[in-house]
């Protein structure tokens, strides 16, 4: 089956990426969001990304109008209804994913896929709110979306190899490297990542070391490009205690369990770098470490 026109839903931080990646790559694309000031947000993300690109050399300015024309914004449902896939990236609240794609079931055409970009719910419990779970996968993308090029593609029990192998070709054709997984929470990369993360967490808390030398033994021992807490940073201390919570709900094992750290910083609004704060304060020229009194 071919994609031609793609649906967004939510423009936050990976809906206005995988937006911006779907028309770069040609997708006439309609992104939808619950209030315009949203819209505006993820849209003057892409318009940075966009701008620093030409700003490069990188893409010429006509390639950034192009891209643009290919994006339409809406706060109304029913403008997704002619998509032939459509990319789920709203909050991690399955009740709230699930109205959405329960309307959409009903709105759109018999071939429209739709998939979610979750990282720690399992895709069935989102598939079985639809009556086309062989059209239905997760498509998990990474952040930042325009500069990671993985995209897991998870297959469900039911999820049929026609929609497997379109999705592939459409990861590919928008210039990401699909790979298969099962739906298993946390699919390959977060099953990994999250217990790795609570670690450093947790390194941090029974004082094997400082926030900075933590970040740097991985940084130059591993050769990875942002160190544990950095990268927590990165991600959101909020989104990552969602996720290690939905992972230990799942799996009821100790490695997912969020650090009692984790959740107190939550609380405090700690949430890294969309706040300003999380192990590290962003307020001033460069990043300092914060004392967090251990
Ligand atoms: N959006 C778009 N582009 C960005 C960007 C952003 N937020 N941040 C950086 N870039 C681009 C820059 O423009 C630059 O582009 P260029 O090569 O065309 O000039 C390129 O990325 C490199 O940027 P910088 O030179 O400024 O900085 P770095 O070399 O330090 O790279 C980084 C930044 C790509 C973010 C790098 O530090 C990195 O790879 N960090 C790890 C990211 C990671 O692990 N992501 C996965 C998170 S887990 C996840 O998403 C799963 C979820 O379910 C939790």
């Amino acid at each position: 089956m071919k994609i031609r026109k793609v649906g967004v839903l939510g423009c936050g931080l990976m809906g206005s990426g995988i937006t911006q990646v779907c028309a770069e790559a040609g997708y006439e694309t309609v992104v939808l969001e619950v209030e315009q000031r949203f819209l505006d947000k993820g849209f003057a993300s892409i318009e940075k990304n966009l701008s620093r690109a030409v700003e490069k050399g990188k893409i010429t300015q006509e390639a950034k109008a192009k891209t643009w024309s290919l994006i339409k914004g809406t706060l109304n449902i029913e403008d997704l209804k002619d998509c032939d896939l459509i990319i789920e990236a709203v909050v991690e609240d399955l009740k709230v994913k699930n109205e959405m794609f329960s309307r959409l079931d009903s709105l759109c055409p018999e071939h429209t896929i739709l998939a979610s970009n979750t990282s720690s719910l399992t895709i069935m419990a989102m598939a079985a709110s639809t009556k086309r779970q062989d059209r239905f996968c997760g498509l998990h993308f990474f952040n930042p979306v325009p500069v990671m090029k993985l995209v897991e593609v998870v297959r469900t029990i039911a999820t049929s190899q026609q929609t497997i192998d379109t999705c592939f070709e459409f990861c590919k054709s928008i210039g990401k490297e699909p790979i298969l997984a099962k739906d298993n929470s946390g699919f390959i990369v977060n099953l990994l990542l999250v217990p790795y993360l609570l670690d450093a967490i947790r390194a941090l808390e029974q004082g094997v070391a400082s926030i900075e030398d933590i970040d740097k033994g991985m940084v130059l021992g591993c050769n990875h490009p942002m160190g544990p807490l950095t990268l927590l940073d990165f991600v959101g201390l909020d989104t990552t205690y969602n996720i290690a919570n939905i992972m230990f709900e799942e799996y009821r094992e100790k490695r997912y369990a969020p650090p009692p750290l984790l959740k107190k910083m939550v609380l405090a609004g700690y949430y890294g770098r969309k706040s300003g704060r999380g192990f590290y304060d962003y307020s001033g020229e460069k990043p300092v470490p914060v004392d967090l009194g251990i």
